[in-house]
């Protein structure tokens, strides 16, 4: 983050007490006053193992656990003994106390609006949107009939499914199917290319994947099964054999070419199966696997700050008891209290996992999935959905809010939000801008904003106000979770005094906490144990890798990643991997990529690229725009749209330290327009003189 936005935080003095449930529409709070909340938690890292004993009965369990933790730093088994099933708790569990014929999901496809305003593929659309409401029986019939259909294909306990598919009901359905056999999922966001989910099936060790034909996106539809057919093909040339890909057909209709006979062999080794076909034939009877806490639930890859993502693992337990608590208390999830929770996040990011699905059903809350981009057909499309569906929670990113507020106040005006009772954002720092905006067009200054800090690697929210206790302040995430000892301190560990930006770390364990990183124990602990420790005993503490301080209230304000990776609209990027995506083009000697501000992305992505010469004399090409745009398309290809540079800059050579270090600093700023080089012709940069000035700095 930039001085001038941590500047403008310490100047935000403005203070949201907590609004009165009533006042709201809820019939109480599950936490009710600073004081309460301040017990609670007081007594949940002191007394860790009654308060998590207690919050352990939320969840149903097959066999009792024994021990809440045994704790080896940094490796935790929580609720050890335990026997459980994380599919019965999301599901099984509410038909058979009565409630199987309630809405667990209310789904809403994209397609919709007038036929002439969409260019492509007109016949999708229609003047009502399609909509599916899936109840708890349902998700249990589908579920058990998947679960079969996976069995039948080969799939054991214990293996990992890739699943790569759009925010369609099914894809809720493939991951509890999952869960039920007891097998983890991988789920891999529909936006990344083909490279993408080859890397991740190949590191998970995975033989199935499952995807659709296609999504709709923004009015296309996204090739999704094309792109599982090219990774499958990559990964058949490095000798890893999928043995089966099922395909949901969503967008066959409309994309005729997406045809094959159910069962045919790509490349002698790949069976492709339509999804309608294996479901039809399999049976709706399939009990759900008795699963031990510690079992793996899923992986869910992460940028680091190597080129390679990260499989970070959870498991069964310990993240449903995190992720049931946290839904539960930072949006005051209560079941049979008419309320409808929406998380726009898509699945493929923990934000879904965990508050799209198993959070929400958890709590018996019935939870809304939308297909599409909130600007099709029109630019109301979210405020559209609210009004209709009366949501009553809905929780999304600040580069959203920012994108709202520049498309104007009318889009939310013209809408009843009067459904709505909470409003949370995550992802990335806030801008206290963009939270007043939030406040007054979004919650009609009625609503709490819950602001919740969190990571892949955390489960669930480890720093957020909770709506009924904490008074909010602008762009403050505001105070610990319950049961998370968090704190600002130094790289020595010492606990750093009000104000002063240190490093964000968690001192005690915590249920929802990853357990490891796929494959790769020296990157678990090097990456999050490493960096800091208890002063006293030397026992390693968990590092988020996030910068951070803490005000006179006790009030964190986080400032942003301070490794190499670049949250982009809210998702994380390592700088590594979009380098790595650039050198794999032929036309590139060496690149280096950074984050430079952006107004709605937080970050945009800016690479620095030296050219070969000798390809562009053979190839008889300029270092010119048509070449920027062709490698920055080339890294959406190999990564994904969202990695595409923002800006590509040609330079004669990268600026490097005495020892041969690239001078990210220095290519920070450049971007940022805080330094100015000399550019020795109109396309190349000269970076000779500013990185000898510099070169001590770094
Ligand atoms: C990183 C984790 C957590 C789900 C989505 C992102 C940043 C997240 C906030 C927030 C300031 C935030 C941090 C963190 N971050 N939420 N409320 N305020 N920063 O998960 O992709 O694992 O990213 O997102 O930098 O380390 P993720």
């Amino acid at each position: 983050m930039s001085n001038e936005s941590i500047s403008s935080t310490l100047q935000e003095h403005r203070l949201f007490a907590p609004p009165r449930a009533a006042d709201l529409g809820f019939s109480a709070w599950h936490v009710a006053s600073m004081a309460e909340y301040r017990a609670l938690h007081e007594r949940s890292v002191r007394e860790p193992d009654s308060f998590w004993a207690e919050e352990a009965s939320n969840v149903s369990w097959f066999g009792p656990w024994d021990r809440v933790l045994e704790w080896r730093a940094p490796d935790a088994k929580w609720f050890v003994g335990g026997r459980l099933n994380a599919c019965y708790n999301c599901v099984d569990r509410h038909v058979q106390s009565g409630h199987g014929d309630e809405t667990a999901i209310v789904w809403e496809g994209e397609p919709m609006g007038p036929k002439t305003s969409h260019p492509v593929p007109g016949s999708a659309y229609a003047a009502e949107p399609e909509i599916r409401r899936l109840s708890y029986r349902d998700l249990q019939i589908q579920t058990s009939k998947l679960g079969n259909a996976l069995k039948a294909l080969g799939v054991k306990k214990g293996d990992v499914v890739t699943i790569y598919m759009p925010m369609v009901p099914e894809l809720a359905v493939a991951m509890l199917a999952c869960a039920r056999i007891g097998a983890a999922h991988s789920v891999i966001f529909g936006g990344f290319a083909p490279h993408a989910i080859s890397e991740r099936a190949q590191d998970a060790h995975s033989r199935v994947i499952i995807t659709s034909d296609g999504g709709f996106r923004r009015g296309e539809v996204v090739p999704l099964q094309t792109n599982v057919e090219e990774a499958v093909d990559q990964l058949n040339n490095l000798g890893h054999i999928i043995n089966h890909v099922v395909v949901l057909k969503r967008t066959a209709h409309v994309l005729p070419s997406q045809r094959f006979v159910s069962g045919a062999m790509r490349n002698g080794s790949t069976r492709f199966h339509w999804w309608h076909d294996v479901v039809s034939r399999a049976s709706d009877a399939c009990p759900c696997e008795a699963m031990e806490s510690e079992d793996m639930l899923f992986l869910l890859y992460t940028s680091g700050s190597t080129g390679k993502p990260k499989g970070i693992l959870h498991t069964t337990a310990g993240y449903l008891v995190y992720a049931q608590m946290t839904a539960r208390l930072t949006f005051n999830l209560i079941p049979d209290a008419g309320q409808l929770f929406w998380c726009s996040a898509d699945i493929g990011w923990i934000t879904g996992h965990s508050y799209v699905l198993y959070g929400v059903l958890m709590n018996r809350v019935p939870t809304l999935m939308f297909e599409g981009a909130p600007n099709a057909p029109r630019n109301d499309r979210f405020w559209d959905i609210i009004a209709r569906h009366r949501v009553t929670q809905f929780y999304t990113a600040p580069t959203a809010i920012r994108t709202f507020m520049k498309w104007g106040d009318e889009h939310p005006a013209g809408h009843d939000l009067s459904s709505l009772r909470l409003i949370g954002t995550v992802g990335e720092p806030i801008n206290p801008e963009a939270w007043m905006w939030y406040h007054k067009h979004i919650g009609r200054e009625r609503c709490p904003i819950v602001d919740t800090y969190w990571q892949t690697e955390t489960g669930g929210h480890v720093v957020t106000p909770l709506p009924g206790a904490v008074a909010t302040k602008p762009g403050s995430c505001t105070v610990p979770m319950l049961g998370i000892d968090a704190a600002i301190v130094n790289e020595g560990g010492e606990e750093l005094p009000a104000n002063k930006g240190g490093l964000f770390c968690i001192k005690k364990p915590w249920p929802g906490m990853l357990r490891g990183v796929y494959g790769n124990r020296e990157r678990f602990i090097s990456n999050y144990w490493s960096r800091l420790k208890d002063p006293r005993t030397g026992e390693p503490w968990y590092f988020s890798a996030d910068g951070a301080r803490r005000d006179e209230d006790g009030y964190f304000w986080v400032q942003g990643r301070i490794d190499d990776v670049i949250k982009v609209s809210g998702h994380l990027l390592g700088t590594m991997e979009v380098e790595s995506a650039l050198v794999s083009h032929p036309a590139v000697a060496e690149a280096a990529v950074v984050g430079m501000p952006h107004e709605i992305k937080g970050s945009a992505i800016c690479a620095f690229v030296t050219l070969r010469p000798a390809w562009l004399i053979n190839n008889k090409r300029e270092p010119d725009d048509a070449l920027k745009k062709e490698l920055a398309a080339h890294v959406a290809g190999e990564v994904g749209a969202l990695a595409r540079p923002d800006q590509v800059r040609f330079a004669d050579g990268l600026p490097k330290t005495r020892s041969g270090k690239i001078m990210r600093r220095l290519l920070r700023d450049v971007a940022a327009g805080v330094e100015k080089i000399t550019q020795d012709t109109s396309t190349l940069e000269d970076f000779s003189v500013i990185s000898k000035l510099r070169a001590d700095e770094e």
